[in-house]
């Protein structure tokens, strides 16, 4: 099989990754491969089916029942919940929270590994998540580990739910942010790291503009002929 470049970002919610991995990906030609959407679609299927998040062993049994599928439609990721197209409802906060949960147990994590690493051995990608440099993809070709600070995070978090009209203060937003990224790198099963060989970008003073570039040139450093 011809050997395909592979992109590994990871970082905490709201550093931009998944807004910077779909431009590097449109202008590479590379397809992008959002491993957070496939966390949110499992937990989806728990918050619907009303199972305990906190009950592991109730979790870890429904894992067989579920199947995530991922499919393109003009370039963009679409995620198959058992068949159905459950993109549109992925963003929910409540979506997240439960993906940030579950995503603890390792039945959940195992469930989508071999659809990660089957992604990213058929296409060039360019995957975000939280483990993916670290244990996904280890020996992907350029690894990125990219944040920024959590009020920056928090300040366009607070204007996105501005914008939709909801009332909540920068403070809540601030602390809700911290409370996951706690959750979410101090868990046991495959916890948010930089991988060793990753590269750190703090992306607080930086434009959209100049973090695609900066990992467009580091793909080239490491190989990629474009
Ligand atoms: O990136 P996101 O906010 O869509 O991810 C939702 C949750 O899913 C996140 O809080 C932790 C989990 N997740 C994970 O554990 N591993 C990944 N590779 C991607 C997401």
């Amino acid at each position: 099989m011809k050997k395909t470049y592979n992109i590994a970002i990871d970082g905490p919610a709201g550093a931009g990754k998944s807004t910077i991995a779909k431009r590097v990906a449109e202008e590479l030609g590379f397809v992008y491969v959002d491993t957070g959407a496939m966390y949110r679609a499992m937990g989806l299927y728990f918050l619907r089916k009303g199972i305990p998040l906190e009950d592991e062993g109730a979790v870890s049994a429904s894992c067989g029942e579920i199947s995530v599928d991922i499919a393109y439609e003009n370039g963009v990721q679409q995620v198959l919940l058992n068949g159905e197209n459950v993109t549109a409802l992925l963003r929910e906060e409540a979506v997240g929270n439960t993906a940030s949960k579950v995503s603890a147990y390792p039945a959940v994590r195992a469930a989508l590994m071999d659809l990660q690493r089957g992604l990213a051995a058929s296409y060039n990608v360019i995957m975000d998540g939280r483990d993916i440099g670290s244990l996904v993809l280890p020996k992907a070709d350029c690894k990125i580990y990219l944040t920024a600070s959590t009020r920056v995070r928090a300040v366009r978090r607070y204007k996105e739910l501005e914008a939709k009209g909801e009332a909540v203060s920068l403070e809540e937003v601030e602390q809700k942010i911290i409370d996951r990224d706690n959750r979410d790198m101090t868990r046991e099963t495959a916890p948010l790291i930089q991988a060793e060989d990753a590269v750190y970008l703090d992306a607080s003073a930086m434009t959209i503009d100049q973090v695609v570039e900066r990992i467009k040139e580091l793909a080239r450093e490491r190989g990629l002929e474009a």
